[in-house]
């Protein structure tokens, strides 16, 4: 564990927003009285008619319902764009990196404003209303922020589905939440590669369709010129579309409670579920943490390296940033292409003050060296983030020393798709930094650490993480089935939101976030639910069974490991161990992809067939010493051949 404390470097603190005592009395104010205090800071958002409720939440498990801001009035776009025309009207908005160094834009927010209302028309000439579900699946391309400001400023809910899903996944967002609108492009372009994005929108429409969701429009970017196919009466090239549509669009007046955007994640069970998050009390959410997080201040340029396809996209490229009148830069490329100077050469190309990506882009880059890095100059860096997993001291410590020269704090910022915005993080002006440690709550939350049983946990100690009160960026259902929502976070502790994620704090009151706790495993920063990975190994005609665990993986954080059993007489092979990697990749998509499969005559289980999943944990960690009672198992013999046959010997 490492403990050493990193000090606010004194240049961050003399520009900063926030000292420590301002932290300190904030939170505390935030915590005695959230209706005063959000009442205050909800007015960082241009309201259309004000609000004059605030806070109306409740975590009983018998009536979950969160509310914030109910009965005010706004548009998200609007507040993102037009409220910034009269003052920085020339300012760019999006600089947009592509993945050829040759490639840039600079988007200024009165282009922002055209570009935006034209589509904006142009989802409504096709057909588009508001409340409709439109599925964007683009990769990082201008276009992408369009679409989905376009979608805010006319009341449309967007459901963006990452550019690396399959074509089935794509077809299970558009029938879950019924969506009749796709906006795609051509082809994707990620270091050098190009990913068939309108191919497999076509493919994922035909799946779809079986099962009766019909997709009336898909509007179609040309990104790359490839090839595709145009379907009459349904396809439609953006530009075409654009150019038709009128650029006035008047924002739609929608209410703090109106549905924003859906976003799938994986649980530990079952399907993706639809992540739902409304417009007025995510807004105030996203901008305030991004000012503050990240000690935004004015005329700086800003680089968040997520896709737009996670919710860090939506919250830290697009709504926080916009809505803060920032510069916010988008990036269609990967950390090593041309070579593995490109983030920095990025960061001296436009700039960059403000730098946040994931510890597994940290780790990757730190593997190829720090001559990559000592060759930038990279002195516009002020501030460095890290999101998505634990960030371990070794890759922590490189980033701040090499990558920050020790002049730049590195805020951890600990959140998920479910909290719509960062809930534990340093502020850099205010919090002493330990390496590996997400640090302090911000303002409004109150995290809390218990046990098995639930019982809250004092002092320094470790446990489960669970949130004691709403905050307003808080997800407020499971699209089209609150009961999920209530049994997936309200039930396991009653009364309290569930995060999933294990935790210990400190004796400075320092949190530090130990990983899932529940069947999610995190690649790469990206979540997995081991049960998606096993109905897609199951579809398999070879395959009987599966089970899939995390394992330590050096790059991405956790691998994942599937133990596999063969229908009878299938003969195990290494062709077959590839065969089944492809068939997880066009299943799901390559995140998904396992990297280590063991053929398993057996898995153990208890005798009422439940899977053990705690031994195969342990066997996949090559940690086998330590199994525990297998006595209860249903054939403790199956153990000795899984020992025997690991395929992670460390
Ligand atoms: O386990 C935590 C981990 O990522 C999970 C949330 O994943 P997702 O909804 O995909 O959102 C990722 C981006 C916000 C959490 O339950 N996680 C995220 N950030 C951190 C983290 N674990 C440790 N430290 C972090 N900073």
């Amino acid at each position: 564990m490492h403990d050493e404390l990193y000090p606010v470097p004194e240049a961050t603190a003399k520009a900063a927003l926030i000292d420590n005592d301002k932290y300190l009395a904030m939170y505390q104010q935030s915590i005695d009285d959230p209706n005063a205090f959000w009442a205050e800071h909800g007015k960082r958002i241009d309201w259309i008619k004000p609000y004059s409720k605030v806070k109306n939440t409740s975590y009983d498990y018998h009536n979950v319902s969160i509310k914030w801001f109910e009965d005010g009035t706004l548009n998200v776009a609007a507040n993102c764009i037009d409220r910034h025309l009269e003052t920085r009207g020339d300012q760019t908005a999006i600089i947009w990196e592509g993945d050829d160094p040759a490639d840039d834009e600079h988007i200024t927010f009165r282009q922002l404003h055209e570009r935006v209302s034209r589509l904006a028309n142009a989802f409504k000439d096709n057909g588009v209303k508001k409340g409709d579900r439109v599925t964007i699946y683009l990769p990082m391309i201008p276009e992408a922020a369009y679409a989905m400001l376009a979608c805010a400023r006319i009341g449309a809910v967007h459901s963006i589905v990452f550019g690396g899903f399959s074509p089935d996944s794509l077809a299970n967002r558009i029938e879950d939440c019924r969506s009749s609108f796709i906006i795609t492009a051509d082809e994707g372009l990620r270091g050098g590669r190009k990913v068939p994005l309108k191919a497999n929108t076509d493919k994922a429409i035909e799946v779809a369709a079986r099962d009766g969701a019909v997709v009336d429009k898909v509007i179609v970017v040309k990104r790359t010129g490839g090839d595709v196919t145009m379907k009459d009466g349904r396809d439609v090239w953006y530009h075409e579309a654009v150019a038709a549509a009128s650029p006035d669009c008047p924002p739609e007046e929608m209410s703090a409670e109106d549905p924003l955007f859906i976003l799938y994640t994986s649980g530990s069970t079952g399907k993706p579920k639809g992540v739902m998050h409304t417009t007025g009390g995510y807004l105030v959410y996203a901008a305030m943490t991004h000012e503050y997080v990240f000690d935004y201040q004015d005329a700086e340029v800003y680089w968040c390296t997520a896709d737009v396809g996670w919710v860090t996209g939506h919250s830290y490229i697009v709504y926080g940033p916009l809505a803060n009148g920032a510069t916010t830069l988008m990036f269609e490329g990967v950390p090593n292409y041309p070579s593995p100077s490109r983030f920095w050469e990025v960061v001296d190309k436009h700039k960059v003050s403000i730098f946040y990506t994931a510890p597994t882009a940290i780790r990757a880059l730190m593997g190829a060296g720090e001559d990559y890095v000592k060759k930038t100059d990279r002195s516009s860096l002020r501030i460095l983030g890290s999101v998505g997993e634990p960030i371990n001291p070794e890759a922590w410590i490189w980033y701040y020393d090499v990558v920050g020269e020790k002049r730049c704090p590195i805020v951890d910022t600990w959140w998920q798709t479910e909290t719509g915005g960062i809930l534990i993080t340093p502020l850099p002006g205010a919090t002493a930094l330990k390496p590996g440690s997400a640090t302090r709550p911000f303002f409004g939350i109150q995290p809390q650490i218990v046990d098995a049983e639930g019982k809250e946990l004092e002092g320094a100690t470790e446990g489960n993480l669970v949130i004691a009160d709403s905050w307003p960026g808080q997800m407020r259902t499971v699209y089209g089935d609150h009961e999920r929502f209530v049994q997936t976070y309200f039930s396991t502790y009653k009364g309290k939101y569930f995060t999933g994620d294990g935790c210990r704090r400190d004796a400075d009151g320092y949190y530090w976030i130990t990983g899932r706790v529940d069947d999610v495993i995190n690649v790469s920063g990206h979540r997995m639910g081991t049960a998606e990975v096993e109905s897609a190994l199951v579809a398999h005609p070879k395959v009987s069974e599966a089970a899939v665990v995390g394992y330590p993986h050096s790059l991405k954080g956790q691998g994942i490991y599937a133990y596999v059993t063969l229908m009878e007489g299938e003969e195990p092979s290494e062709e077959l161990q590839k065969e089944l990697v492809k068939w997880v990749r066009n299943e799901i998509g390559p995140i998904a992809s396992p990297d280590l499969i063991q053929f398993a005559p057996g898995l153990p289980k208890t005798r009422s067939g439940k899977i053990m999943r705690r031994i195969l944990r342990k066997i996949a960690e090559d940690a086998f010493e330590n199994l525990g009672d297998t006595s209860t198992l249903a054939d403790p013999g199956v153990v000795d051949d899984l020992i025997e046959n690991r395929q992670n010997r460390a």
